[in-house]
């Protein structure tokens, strides 16, 4: 008898057209990619949960994996931001509108929504690590879903203005008054509106309860390390305090061993993590 089940070969990606290019920085080496599927039956198929990631290939020069910036509340697109830093991302980058990249997922785990539900969320990003807080924040922030969570609280920093990602919606939910929303560069420049300081200090200053509440962070390792004495000041426990790795990859699928941190695969495991599964694990990441 034949088996009527479909078994996707997950090394298969799905073909995507490029439907806008948007250059999030002056120095032009951050860019938000947003795709759209070419087959449409693959678009009614796609499911994925906010802190997903997926492998983007360009074709004839490799993949390379990314987290997904668009929430599943934007239907018919996928989106992605992307730093340009070698072989995968440069050649991503000459790419136009209308231009084709193949795009395997949604890979791994994802921020624990079940565990978020009913409680008051702190998210704290620095940046262009802001890609998968973006989908959470944008994922909260839906009619249908925003009454499921407590007070949203937002800090993103980064070196200058020119650097946060997303600059036109992060001014729309400033105006918005289910989301308190603290942006700010590490130095002074004139017409600057929001705060200035590292993300720690402003979590500090910002944040000064964590009754019923979660902590998502995000950003470069220095600022990583810095926030958490902060946040375990406040009162968050390690259980109540997550993060996401962006370990090195190949197949993103738990097969080639590239990524593990002990007996766990980022990729698969991962890469959405609390504090305390990672301090039970070896300090490799
Ligand atoms: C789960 C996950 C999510 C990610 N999300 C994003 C995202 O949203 N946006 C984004 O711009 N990047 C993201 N990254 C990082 C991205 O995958 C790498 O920048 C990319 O693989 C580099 O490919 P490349 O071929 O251009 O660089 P390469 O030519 O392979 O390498 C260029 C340089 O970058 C270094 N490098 C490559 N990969 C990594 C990595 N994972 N971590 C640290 N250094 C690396 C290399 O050591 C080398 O110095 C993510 C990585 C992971 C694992
Ligand atoms: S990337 Fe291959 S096992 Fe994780």
């Amino acid at each position: 008898m034949t088996c009527q089940c479909e078994i996707k070969n997950p090394y298969l990606p799905y073909q995507m057209e490029i439907l806008e290019v948007i250059e999030e920085n002056p120095e032009q080496d951050l860019k938000t990619f947003t795709l759209g599927f070419l087959n449409e039956d693959d678009n009614e198929t796609f499911f994925y949960t906010p802190g997903q990631f997926a492998e983007i290939s360009v074709f004839g020069t490799g993949e390379a994996p990314f987290g997904i910036a668009s929430s599943p509340t934007e239907k018919g697109i996928v989106r992605f931001s992307v730093k340009k830093v070698g072989r995968v991302t440069t050649a991503l980058h000459m790419l136009e509108k209308g231009d084709i990249v193949g795009l395997r997922g949604p890979l791994g785990n994802s921020w624990p929504l079940e565990k978020f539900a009913g409680k008051n969320l702190v998210i704290i990003g620095g940046g262009f690590a802001f890609t998968t807080l973006r989908s959470l924040v944008r994922y909260i922030l839906d009619e249908e879903n925003r009454k499921n969570y407590g007070n949203l609280t937002v800090v993103y920093g980064a070196r200058n203005p020119g650097q946060l990602l997303y600059k036109e919606e992060l001014q729309d939910w400033s105006a918005r008054a289910d989301i308190d929303i603290h942006l700010t560069i590490d130095r002074p420049v004139e017409g600057w509106w929001g705060k200035v300081g590292f993300v720690p200090a402003v979590t500090e200053q910002v944040v000064t309860s964590s009754e019923n509440a979660v902590a998502v962070v995000c950003g470069p390792p220095v600022m990583i390390k810095f926030t958490l004495p902060v946040l375990k000041k406040i009162g968050f426990t390690s259980e109540n305090i997550f993060t996401s790795l962006e370990m090195k990859m190949k197949c993103g699928i738990g097969m080639c061993g590239r990524c593990n941190i002990g007996n766990k695969f980022v990729c698969k495991d991962g890469p959405v993590f609390s504090m305390a599964e990672l301090e039970k694990l070896p300090a490799e990441y």
